[in-house]
């Protein structure tokens, strides 16, 4: 199939770039379409933003001539399919569809009978049909028709090497048979494995439901990790043994918090829809609401171990290791660690970060520290809030006068400065 089809991806960030690549790969001319102008440079001059992506794929396609990337809309009159992989974010706790609104109305004039168009974005249930359909279509196109529309949530999981994209069973939908037809075919080109689903609210609720799970799961082992806090039990040896039940039992560990532009933001679009619909979703809401306490606990726990060591907390330094929301990812949206190093600003300590994924900006005005016996010995506290691969974590608790250990890597030893959360 690939051969002769061009897809365009509109939004090339943490998931449209590495599905502009799967396609890439597997034969497809792809034309990436973003309107931020440092994210299409970068590209052209054949560099990576992602943590998980080579320069060398990126120069791969673009020497390939099979591979271009611009901001006009127009590119898309070319092109036989087109998926839209752009940001729905919450605002006031509302759900946010302006960037799909936006790209729809954006593609709209450029449309060609035959085409095919997939949204990709999570979205609560009902987006595709009576959002993306009326303003797709016009008096010539119609969906079902000489116009495909479908839906298929993306599912992929940055940092984790162990499955690769196309390994993701696809989940895919369209509004009409004959849509459902032609995405199944196109996604099945590439992916090992799709699954149909019987509509596009299907497919749409499918990717809300993954992810309150897993925001309720990580929220409740959080909460609990509350009450082993205050037994003395150390929770992480609990989930050890409990998961060594061979059915029924999923391990979830305590951490900072939820964090990405999915676990903080999908279930809440959910329970909106559950608030317009007269059904509250309470177990979405309290699991939101324990994840807000997080930080604050995590804080409360440095607090406690200052005041054992006797240093003031207004002029105590903090050693931070770890920024982003998890191990590996170079991305710090809705991370809990920019919560819990705001908190200890305000608190007047002197907060100092290493994160060797992340590259980019530290808010608040913090500064980063390099990984050294000297550095790490001028730390009141180091504060370990992410597992990245590859930190010497041994050098972290030899040098370290007293470690709190948010992610159990440092579970081995029993040495008498680390605290374990
Ligand atoms: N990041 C993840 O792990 C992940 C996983 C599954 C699903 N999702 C979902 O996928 C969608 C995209 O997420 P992301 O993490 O890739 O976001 P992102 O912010 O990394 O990338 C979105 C890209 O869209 C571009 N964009 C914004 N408005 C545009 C427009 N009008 N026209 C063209 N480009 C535009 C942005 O410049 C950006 O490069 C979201 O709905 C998200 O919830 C994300």
């Amino acid at each position: 199939m690939a051969a002769n089809v061009s897809v365009a991806i509109i939004g090339l960030g943490f998931v449209g770039l590495p599905l502009a690549c799967l396609f890439s790969r597997k034969g497809y001319r792809i034309i990436g379409i973003d309107i931020d102008s440092d994210k299409t440079e970068q590209l052209l001059n054949k560099k990576s933003y992602l943590s998980d992506i080579e320069d060398q794929e990126i120069a791969e396609m673009v020497d390939s001539g099979r591979f271009t990337v611009t901001s006009d809309f127009r590119a898309v009159e070319g092109v036989n399919c087109i998926i839209i992989c752009v940001p729905t974010p919450l605002h006031n706790r509302e759900p946010d569809l302006s960037y799909i609104t936006s790209v729809a109305k954006s593609i709209a004039p450029h449309l060609q009978p035959q085409q095919l168009i997939v949204l990709e974005s999570s979205t609560y249930p009902g987006t595709t049909e009576q959002l993306v359909k009326p303003l797709v279509e016009n008096s010539l196109l119609k969906v079902g028709e000489n116009l495909f529309l479908g839906y298929s949530p993306e599912r992929i999981d940055p940092g984790n090497k162990t499955i690769s994209i196309e390994d993701i069973p696809k989940v895919v939908s369209g509004v009409t048979k004959e849509c459902l037809k032609k995405v199944e075919q196109l996604y099945g080109s590439v992916f090992k494995r799709v699954v149909p689903v019987s509509s596009p609210g299907v497919a749409e609720f499918t990717k809300m439901l993954e992810n309150s799970q897993r925001l309720i799961n990580i929220s409740f082992i959080n909460e609990v990790n509350f009450l082993a806090k205050k037994l003395n039990i150390n929770l992480w040896a609990v989930i050890e043994a409990a998961k060594t039940k061979p059915m029924g039992f999923t391990a979830y560990y305590p951490g900072v918090g939820i964090g990405g532009h999915c676990i903080p933001v999908d279930p809440f679009f959910l329970s909106w829809v559950g608030m317009r619909e007269g059904v509250p979703l309470t177990m979405i809401q309290s699991a939101g609401l324990i994840n807000e306490i997080m930080p604050h606990f995590i804080v409360s726990q440095v607090v406690q171990q200052l005041s054992k060591l006797q240093v003031q907390s207004d002029s105590a330094k903090i050693g931070v290791i770890g920024l982003t929301y998890k191990k590996d990812v170079n991305d710090i949206r809705e991370s809990a660690a920019l919560k819990v190093i705001e908190l200890m600003a305000n608190k007047q300590m002197l907060v100092s970060v290493y994160d060797p994924v992340y590259q980019g900006v530290i808010p608040h005005g913090v500064e980063r520290f390099v990984l050294a016996p000297d550095s790490l010995a001028k730390f009141d506290v180091t504060l370990i809030l992410v597992d990245h691969s590859n930190i010497p974590w041994d050098v972290v608790i030899q040098h370290s006068k007293c470690v709190i250990d948010t992610r159990n890597v440092t579970g081995h030893s029993e040495a008498k400065h680390i605290i374990h959360i």
